[in-house]
């Protein structure tokens, strides 16, 4: 028995309030996620179920029960209120897959503040733009990511304090930095958490746009409703369950669906933080019996590639449900999957603007591979015209991606960037920034972005971000950014410069620059290939045209270029 029981029929009585009298939840109460992913399930009688598996380096292995979390997470949130961190402060977190990051976000929202989680892959200048935007507080990494936070201190004005949660005392600890030991604390027993409401700030989780700076993602407690109750229906966790998302929270799909959804409904996560490779993910879900797998497509295909026989090897008998989300999955891995696991991967499609799953495949459903599913119960989900913004009937025909707004999890705002947030609006409708048909039987099918935003591996990258790093190279005169097909990430990064004069076109000029893009932004947003110009196409306003390179690198028809100044 599925939890989510008859899709037709949860659509037809959905409210949801289905989750708030589960979570004993009623209009105007106290709302805090820190309590309910720890203190609630312990008051529940599950204080000694576990609560996480985690696996670091060289196997490394740590357990925490429920009453783990909750003594943690208090002990954390004392620390920072030790340090002067008062409601609504922006704390960052800024670290691998430890323990600490998944404790920390709760001891952060326990105390009213506003979890900022961040990939810990980020170069210096990626950091910089972010904690400055937030003008964040304090931020908690580690000792290898420490130095990055370190070059771009003095521009921090508002960065008070660096927590160390893995400090050794080799060197002496720098300017504003703090060891922290979770491990060496005394836990607190009883923390005052902060009696935030649905409508208190919780994570600002930043994503890209086409232009300008990275846009912080506002959400409140409230969301906790729709990721409760999507993990519930969607993920289909079941008391025994030991789930594993592999995504990282410094992204979305690691907070809502990584640590809130299932540590609401008191299920079991495992965390793996360690490379990838085919092997080791296996080998990790079969020592842990895994039985509940999210994922993502671009995992998915690399395990494709690992082959068939790679799978054989090891005992999976544990899984009995999977889900993935992130990028476009192809048919061939919905159908590989169903081959090799038993189970297809059920396609979820969502945003970080969205905080929880919108459009899903459900347990149950009948699976079309390939589509993205239908809209989740409660949710009005269709396809505008591109030029009226009314809502396309007639099946099969490509437009906008829209949803009405008002389920919990929406996000509330772009922090400080309310201008854009209102952009997203066109009719009363959400506009998600994606193209999509219907099909007859209200399947959505994927087409692409409706911007020129890359999703290199379910990352999100903005050209403008990458051009703008690129020009601060001193070769680079000019520079445009494009997605290029792959076979493996769907889309990766594409430079095209010119060079100023004095400067040669060369293969370690490309090495290069491709070195200079990975430190300050990211090895994501790292351009896999440098193509050299002696001059970009621009429109006759001197705009640079995009949109022709990427027809060039898809093979796609060039459309008008009436614009062009060349022409
Ligand atoms: C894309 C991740 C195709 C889409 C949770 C969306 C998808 C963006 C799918 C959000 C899917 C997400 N099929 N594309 N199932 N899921 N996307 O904010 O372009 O990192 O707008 O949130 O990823 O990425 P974000």
């Amino acid at each position: 028995m599925t939890n989510i029981g008859s899709y037709d029929e949860r659509v037809k009585n959905f409210s949801w309030s289905i989750a708030e009298k589960e979570l004993d939840y009623k209009d105007g109460d106290i709302l805090n996620i820190g309590w309910y992913c720890s203190d609630r399930i312990c008051n529940m009688g599950k204080a000694g179920k576990t609560a996480m598996i985690w696996e670091g380096l060289g196997g490394k292995e740590k357990q925490y029960t429920f009453n783990d979390v909750r003594l943690h997470s208090n002990t954390i949130g004392h620390f920072l209120r030790s340090l002067g961190i008062n409601n609504s402060d922006r704390v960052c977190l800024f670290m691998d897959k430890l323990p600490e990051l998944y404790l920390g976000v709760l001891g952060i929202l326990k105390i009213g503040a506003v979890a900022q989680p961040l990939f810990s892959a980020f170069g210096d200048e990626s950091l910089f733009v972010r904690l400055e935007n937030a003008g964040t507080k304090a931020i908690i990494t580690q000792k290898k990511h420490a130095g990055k936070v370190q070059k771009i201190l003095d521009r921090l004005p508002n960065l008070e304090h660096i927590i160390i949660v893995d400090y050794d005392g080799k060197k002496p600890l720098r300017e504003k930095e703090i060891a922290f030991s979770l491990e060496d604390s005394k836990p607190v027993e009883k923390l005052d958490i902060y009696p935030t409401k649905a409508e208190s700030h919780s994570l600002l989780h930043y994503t890209s746009g086409t232009t300008g700076q990275p846009k912080g993602v506002k959400h409140v407690h409230y969301s906790l409703i729709s990721q409760y109750l999507t993990t519930k229906w969607v993920l289909d966790l079941q008391e025994d369950d030991i789930y594993w998302c592999t995504a990282d929270p410094g992204w979305v799909t690691g907070t809502s669906y990584g640590i809130f959804g299932p540590w609401s409904l008191g299920v079991t996560i495992c965390v793996l933080d360690t490379g990838f490779s085919a092997d080791s993910w296996y080998q990790f879900m079969e020592k842990n019996k895994v039985s509940m797998w999210y994922s993502a497509p671009t995992a998915i295909r690399s395990l494709m590639k690992a082959g068939d026989e790679a799978v054989k090897k090891y005992d999976l008998s544990a899984l009995r449900h999977l889900a993935s989300v992130g990028e476009p999955l192809n048919a061939e891995a919905v159908i590989w999957s169903g081959k090799v696991f038993g189970k297809p991967f059920l396609d979820t499609y969502w945003q970080t603007e969205t905080g929880s799953m919108m459009l899903t495949n459900f347990p149950g459903m009948k699976i079309k591979p390939g589509s993205m599913g239908k809209a989740f119960p409660g949710i009005t989900a269709v396809i505008l015209d591109p030029e009226t913004f009314e809502p396309i009937t007639s099946p099969n025909k490509p437009g906008l991606i829209a949803f009405q707004p008002g389920w919990p999890a929406m996000m509330r705002t772009y922090w400080n960037n309310d201008e854009t947030y209102q952009t997203k609006f066109k009719n009363g409708w959400y506009l998600a920034g994606d193209r999509s048909t219907i099909d007859q039987d209200g399947y959505f099918w994927f087409i692409g972005r409706d911007d020129d935003v890359i999703n290199t591996g379910g990352h999100l990258i903005s050209p403008f971000e990458v051009e703008s790093a690129l020009l601060e190279h001193e070769a680079v005169a000019e520079s445009a950014v494009v997605a290029k097909p792959d076979e493996v990430n769907m889309e990766v990064v594409k430079a095209f410069v010119t060079l100023n004069p004095g400067f040669q076109a060369s293969d370690v000029l490309e090495l290069k620059i491709m070195n200079f893009i990975r430190k300050k932004l990211s090895p994501l947003a790292m351009p896999q290939e440098i193509e050299y110009l002696d001059k970009l196409p621009k429109t006759r306003s001197g705009k640079i045209m995009r949109r022709l390179l990427h027809a060039q690198e898809w093979g796609e028809e060039i459309g008008d270029t009436s614009t062009l100044e060349d022409d």
